[in-house]
């Protein structure tokens, strides 16, 4: 295995914890970071995690992250939702990636059901709080070994 996946939040992810506590829970970004950790050492694959509330820094980190990363688990927050400069730093350095959200983003405002990072993404998961960095964490990790080397 020793797969590498670069872990990337976005815009306001940093106030977990505090930000709309009935919506995104009580866990802070060191608790995501920390399960995170934990799960990536049972799968034996290794993580980096940046959160940034700037739309070029995350841009910055998908081009500096490619030479280095096999994947990237990713959840966007607010750019999710408009940034094509995002979706197209994930297509342009072809690794997969995906897409994760605390809240059920489709049973929230209108504007949360669009994501134009979706269609550059193997997946998207939403809905599960912590537990959906956790399942995309495996879900990514069960791709890459089904795909096999890069080639
Ligand atoms: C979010 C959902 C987005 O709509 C929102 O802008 C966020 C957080 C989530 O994890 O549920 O910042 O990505």
């Amino acid at each position: 295995m020793g797969y590498r996946i670069q872990v990337l939040h976005g815009p306001n992810l940093n106030l977990l914890g505090q930000r709309e506590p009935a919506v995104y829970g009580r866990d802070t970004l060191a608790d995501v970071d920390s399960a995170l950790s934990t799960q990536a050492a049972c799968l034996e694959v290794e993580i980096r995690s940046l959160q940034s509330n700037h739309e070029g820094a995350l841009v910055d980190a998908i081009q500096s992250a490619a030479p280095w990363a096999d994947g990237l688990l990713i959840n966007p927050g607010a750019l999710t939702h408009y940034s094509i400069a995002l979706r197209d730093a994930i297509a342009g350095v072809a690794l997969p990636a995906v897409e994760v959200h605390l809240s059920n983003v489709h049973a929230r405002e209108e504007f949360r059901h669009v994501s134009v990072i979706a269609p550059v993404c193997v997946g998207q998961i939403c809905g599960f709080g912590l537990d959906s960095y956790l399942l995309g964490l495996r879900a990514l990790v069960g791709h890459l070994q089904r795909r096999g080397p890069r080639g």
